[in-house]
């Protein structure tokens, strides 16, 4: 059986930068409160007229260079997010427009979790022999989602991209993956309407229930709760034990998940990487962001052991376990 590798990994951040400071001036709140709450210090924006499928194909072709291909190398391209450009077609084949790549593409959406299920993806194409290479790619736009007036949700989220090329080969590189789904919880954090439950309306937009809506709190429960069990179930998988984890990179949500999760695994909290202080909460793009940015800081090398963990709507959890098979960029 062919196994699954990374073999090079891209992001993007959009140039805008919104700080606490200018969040204070929109809503009810304070730079201390979001820092101490959240961890978040600043995120960055999309431009006008940018959309995730721009983030996506930026992503997207660093990725390639950094694994010396070409987009007519690729022979599968999935794009997990939760803020596609229309809902058809796909941000992945808008995508792979804009990049130049002629193959399957498609979209996964798990919302903060889609980059760890887009990855299992590509592994099982890989490792069934139905693909060679491999683009996923974790891109999301959310603040266009989000209501710039409800201080509960906005000023957690960020925009921006993040890219793997997964490839075939003899070395083991996504040792295992553990999923899971809890869709009676759905309305723990939703977008309630203009899918087509309840499409676009003045009653909609009257309520803003086009936006973003959270019990957070039942988030943050759900997060530290799930997440260490998932990390064990993939350990237990793989045959490796907590202490062998060199990093592990969670989804980017909030500094006091991140903090709990590494207690409740007995896992030193150096060895948990955390860039939440300045991209704020990316949902699908914060997992590749954040290895990204390990990998040209030249923390990762050649048998580093690395665990990708995602949970959000849905509500939906992942983890990845993944031996890094690349030398320091
Ligand atoms: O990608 C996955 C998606 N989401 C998550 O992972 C989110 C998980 N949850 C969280 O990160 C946290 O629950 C939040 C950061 C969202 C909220 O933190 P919290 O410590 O759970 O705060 P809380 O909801 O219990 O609110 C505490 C207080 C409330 O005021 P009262 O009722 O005590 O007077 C809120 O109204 O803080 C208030 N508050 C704020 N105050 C200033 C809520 N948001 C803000 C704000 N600024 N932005």
């Amino acid at each position: 059986m062919p196994h699954a590798r990374i073999t090079g990994v891209g992001s993007y951040l959009p140039d805008a930068i919104l700080t606490n400071a200018d969040l204070e001036s929109m809503v009810d709140t304070s730079d201390e409160w979001i820092v101490t709450r959240t961890g978040i210090r600043e995120r960055r924006l999309a431009a006008p007229g940018e959309t995730t499928s721009d983030l996506a194909a930026h992503a997207a072709l660093r990725a390639l260079a950094d694994a010396g291909l070409e987009p007519r190398d690729v022979d599968l391209l999935v794009v997990g997010t939760s803020s596609p450009d229309k809902i058809f077609p796909s941000t992945a084949c808008i995508t792979a427009a804009k990049i130049g790549a002629a193959c399957p593409a498609v979209d996964v959406m798990a919302a903060c979790t889609s980059f760890v299920y887009a990855l299992h993806h590509a592994t099982c194409a890989i490792e069934a022999g139905r693909a060679r290479t491999v683009l996923v790619i974790g891109a999301d736009a959310l603040t266009r989602h989000v209501d710039f007036t409800d201080r509960t949700t906005c000023v957690l989220f960020g925009d921006g991209a993040g890219a793997f090329v997964v490839q075939a080969g003899d070395e083991q590189g996504v040792l295992a993956i553990d999923l899971g789904a809890d869709g009676t919880r759905g309305d723990v954090l939703e977008i309630p309407a203009c899918g087509a439950a309840m499409p676009a309306s003045e009653e909609v937009l009257a309520k803003r229930f086009q936006f973003i809506r959270m019990n957070g709190q039942e988030v943050f429960k759900f997060a530290v709760r799930v997440i260490p069990q998932s990390v064990k179930a993939a350990l237990a998988a793989s045959g490796l034990a907590v202490e062998q984890i060199d990093w592990l990179v969670p989804h980017q949500a909030n500094q006091r998940i991140l903090d709990t999760i590494a207690d409740r695994l007995g896992l030193p909290h150096e060895r948990v990487f955390s860039n939440i202080a300045t991209t704020g909460n990316t949902s699908a793009a914060s997992i590749p962001l954040a290895v990204d940015a390990l990998y040209t800081g030249r923390n990762l090398h050649p048998g580093s052991v690395v665990g990708l963990v995602g949970f959000g709507a849905g509500l939906t959890w992942g983890y990845a376990l993944v031996r890094w098979t690349k030398e320091a960029r």
